[in-house]
């Protein structure tokens, strides 16, 4: 079953946005999602629903159904009280939340059994001028770890595996996550396994892409004779 992202129309006073257009509604769903857009979400944005129907969204009427039955919210702003009392068991939320200016939305979310809070920064324009360097945003995840308590995945260059390894055993963040180390090399997580002594479970069609120097990589592997 693919899963169901949901966009919700803002509540904020004045929000003109919307955290999804139909062109991206369209390629979502060719990566195998479903869509469901509130009625009006894009209205101030001037998208009509129909914009988003033609892209292969549903339009859901029930707000609270969009949420609980939504896999993945899209939102712009991050939620107000109302909106997290619907946030659902095991879902995601993917929006702005601006932690160091809303430390109580922060609270409402650990109570609410958030299980992990994802800590990345958005540089929206060239003038921002943001220290980019390895592990650039892990500290802010450490200060959301330090002082909300929230389980957190630090992102922002963390490319080699001894530097993700340490700032999971530092303390620094519970988790780590990876996007353009991933994307420049795939298998990150396997060469990251063989360099830190671990496993991964590989398919078995896998198997014999073994390398002779890391002979437990792969969990489960067999070999037949040659
Ligand atoms: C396709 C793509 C677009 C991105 N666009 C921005 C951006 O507009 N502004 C920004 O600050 N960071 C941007 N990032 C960097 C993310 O903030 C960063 O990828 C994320 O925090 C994970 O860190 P990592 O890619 O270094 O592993 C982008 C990353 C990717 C992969």
């Amino acid at each position: 079953m693919s899963l169901l992202i949901g966009v919700p129309r803002e509540v904020f006073p004045g929000e003109k946005r919307v955290a999804t257009v139909p062109d991206v509604v369209e390629k979502l769903i060719k990566h195998g999602f479903r869509v469901a857009v509130e009625a009006g979400a894009g209205d101030a944005a001037q998208i009509a629903d129909d914009a988003y129907r033609a892209a292969g969204a549903e339009i859901v009427s029930d707000r609270a159904q969009l949420w609980a039955t939504s896999d993945i919210v899209f939102k712009v702003r991050g939620p107000d009280s109302g909106e997290v009392a619907l946030l659902r068991e095991g879902g995601m939320l993917v929006s702005f939340i601006w932690p160091a200016q809303n430390p109580d939305l922060l609270q409402a979310l650990a109570a609410r059994g958030c299980a992990a809070i994802h800590v990345s920064s958005g540089g929206v324009s060239p003038q921002q001028k943001i220290p980019v360097g390895p592990g650039y945003q892990v500290p802010f995840a450490q200060r959301v770890k330090a002082e909300v308590g929230l389980p957190t995945i630090a992102v922002g260059l963390i490319t080699d595996p001894a530097q993700a390894e340490a700032i999971v055993a530092n303390g620094e963040a519970d988790a780590v996550s990876l996007a353009r180390a991933m994307l420049y090399d795939p298998r990150w997580p396997w060469h990251a396994a063989a360099k830190l002594g671990a496993r991964v479970d590989a398919p078995h069609q896998y198997w014999r892409s073994q390398p002779r120097e890391f002979k437990d990589l792969f969990e489960n592997a067999q070999f037949g004779a040659r």
